[in-house]
């Protein structure tokens, strides 16, 4: 069966600035992955490669089997950390603009049928996501919370094969979170998803998602920081991995949160300790692998 996404050897540089390298990747339709990594290393470009915002330096990157097109389509939502809504538009306009757009490419606006057809599907995702009742709220009139929802249903409503999310749950209060780990995992189900996403908190990604992507450097030269991008050194299926493999991938991101400005001594611990290697028995099973990308 074709993988949803297949990513071949992609590379990815900004100037003499590598910042990712030799990623290969797999993921069936239905994969829930979600994505950690020490900050700068790469996570976000990966998604804007993903959603087509940016172009490979090298590589390619597949969806179904064809070449992703060169600029953000339909087919890709995508909801950031925050002010993804547009604050002038009502909570109702804010999801109904993509489907308008769709429709009237040039104007943006639906008459009769089909702009009463685009208001209820708007209202139905919006009651999908908990604003049923807040159709007319402007965003700021909405919590945190709520303007994510929001900006989940205006990415949903397009039905997109693939949704990407960027720490979209960081700048929410921990109860609030839960909440919201509950509305995504129900909303991948119902709407046949694929998903990336990525967060800062690891326990999160351990229990959200179907597979746990860890980006990071596998090699590093402290003469020159730039020269070496971040790889997938870890891709656990994190439904079945255990709490030491947690652990283990704790301490290697927080390594590389250190070792992000360089400090010689971080260094030089890092090669005196031996390579981490997730367990490999019953628990984390074939497709946990450290160093998933080597050459
Ligand atoms: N358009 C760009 N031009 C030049 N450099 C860029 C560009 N976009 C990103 N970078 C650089 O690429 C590196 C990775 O950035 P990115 O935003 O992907 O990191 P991240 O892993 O998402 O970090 P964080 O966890 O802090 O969000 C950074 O060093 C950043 O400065
Ligand atoms: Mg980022």
């Amino acid at each position: 069966m074709t993988a949803r996404i297949e990513i071949r050897n992609l590379w990815k540089e900004y100037g003499e600035q590598v910042v990712l390298e030799h990623i290969n990747l797999s993921v069936a339709a239905g994969d829930f992955c979600t994505i950690v990594g020490a900050s700068g290393c790469g996570k976000t470009t990966f998604l804007r490669l993903l959603l087509g915002e940016e172009s490979p330096s090298r590589g390619e990157i597949l969806l179904d089997g064809e070449p992703l097109t060169a600029e953000p389509g339909p087919d890709r939502g995508i909801v950031f950390q925050r002010y993804s809504v547009f604050p002038h538009l009502s909570a109702l306009r804010n999801v109904m603009l993509g489907l308008e757009l769709r429709g009237a490419p040039l104007s943006g606006r639906l008459f009769g049928a089909k702009r009463r057809r685009a208001r209820d599907e708007a209202a139905a995702m919006l009651e999908a996501v908990g604003l049923g009742h807040a159709l007319e709220k402007y965003p700021d009139a909405l919590s945190g919370g709520m303007q994510q929802r929001l900006a989940l249903a205006q990415s949903l409503v397009m039905h997109p094969r693939i949704l990407l999310l960027d720490e979209p749950f960081g700048a929410l209060d921990p109860g609030i979170r839960a909440d919201m780990h509950q509305l995504v995992g129900r909303l991948w189900r119902e709407n046949d998803l694929t998903v990336f996403m990525i967060t800062h908190d690891l326990k999160e990604g351990f229990h959200l998602g179907t597979r746990l992507l860890v980006f990071d450097k596998l090699r590093h030269d402290p003469d020159a920081p730039r020269a070496y991008g971040a790889g997938v050194t870890y891709d656990l299926p994190v439904a079945r991995a255990d709490q030491r493999t947690l652990e283990r991938i704790e301490a290697d991101v927080s390594r590389s949160e250190a070792l992000a400005p360089q400090s010689a001594e971080a260094e030089q611990a890092s090669e005196t300790r031996p390579a981490a290697q997730p367990t490999a028995g019953a628990d984390a099973g074939a497709g946990a692998r450290k160093g998933a990308t080597t050459p």
